[in-house]
């Protein structure tokens, strides 16, 4: 379906993805940290934004999502709500602002909620963050999952390299996302795994899974949007389809740029008042 045949009318719901999954539809998911480009992927049919704390890699130039604030969270957050009209925004909970208690944990989701207006919460891991996840879904807050390689535990895996390889972990990913979804998860994302795990765990729930690095048997899938876009060159994992080369568009009409006003081509005059 082209951009401009998208019902753009029907904004997405927490339950519509639910309903989706029902009715074997696809679930596209982007990131998106900025008002201009959040507006773009809004208008491109997107079923869901993430303001991924990725931000902390492709916006800030860190190396690991871990020194992302809260307050940076919501800044991303403020600008790509105020783009948005359909797509549904999930906002990830940063490293250290759920994870000490669960008090701790609601204090920052209400943040996320009451000051950028988004309208869910992603969160890393399974069972070790249940009391967390459980607070905040009791205040109404819509909370995805997020399992399998979580970069907010890159110091305790040492590597991002692919995760539930081995049986015990794989058994206890599947336990993990049936916890999620019994106590209240309205998706999960799946980022990394075997392409048979994550099917297996799909087929076992009746939430949507999303997934990355996670084959084609998730109920959706997500990227980071300075990777699919190659804005982001020096990224090429597997899981990558780029879709556009930007970083080679940007060089060659920044280049040009540059030669134009260096020449004195540019302004012309038709360009002067
Ligand atoms: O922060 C992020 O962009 C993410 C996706 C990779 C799922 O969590």
């Amino acid at each position: 379906m082209s951009t401009n045949t998208i019902d753009n009318s029907r904004k997405v719901t927490t339950r519509r993805l639910v309903e989706k999954k029902q009715r074997g539809e696809k679930i596209s998911m982007l990131t998106a940290y900025d008002y201009s480009s959040a507006k773009i992927v809004d208008e491109s049919g997107i079923d869901v934004i993430l303001v991924g704390d990725s931000a902390s890699n492709v916006m800030a130039g860190n190396v690991t999502t871990l020194p992302i604030t809260l307050d940076q969270m919501i800044y991303h957050a403020k600008s790509v709500m105020k783009a948005v009209k359909r797509a549904l925004v999930v906002v990830d909970l940063p490293f250290g602002s759920y994870q000490g208690n669960s008090k701790e944990a609601l204090a920052s989701a209400i943040r996320i909620m009451k000051e950028s207006h988004a309208e869910a919460v992603k969160m890393e891991g399974g069972a070790e963050i249940r009391e967390s996840v459980e607070r905040i879904l009791c205040a109404g807050i819509p909370v995805m999952g997020h399992l399998g390689l979580t970069p907010q535990s890159i110091n305790k895996f040492g590597t991002y390299s692919v995760r539930a390889r081995e049986e015990e972990e794989a058994r206890k990913l599947i336990a993990d996302a049936k916890l999620l979804e019994e106590i209240g998860c309205f998706a999960i994302v799946l980022e990394k795994i075997p392409a048979k795990l994550a099917a297996e765990v799909s087929a076992q729930l009746t939430i949507p899974t999303i997934g990355i690095g996670a084959g084609g048997g998730t109920d959706g899938q997500v990227l980071v949007m300075h990777d699919m876009l190659g804005i982001n060159s020096g990224f090429s994992p597997r899981f990558l389809r780029r879709y556009a080369n930007l970083a080679e568009i940007m060089h060659n009409a920044i280049g040009r740029y540059v030669e134009d006003v260096k020449s004195g081509d540019f302004p012309s005059e038709t360009e002067s008042y």
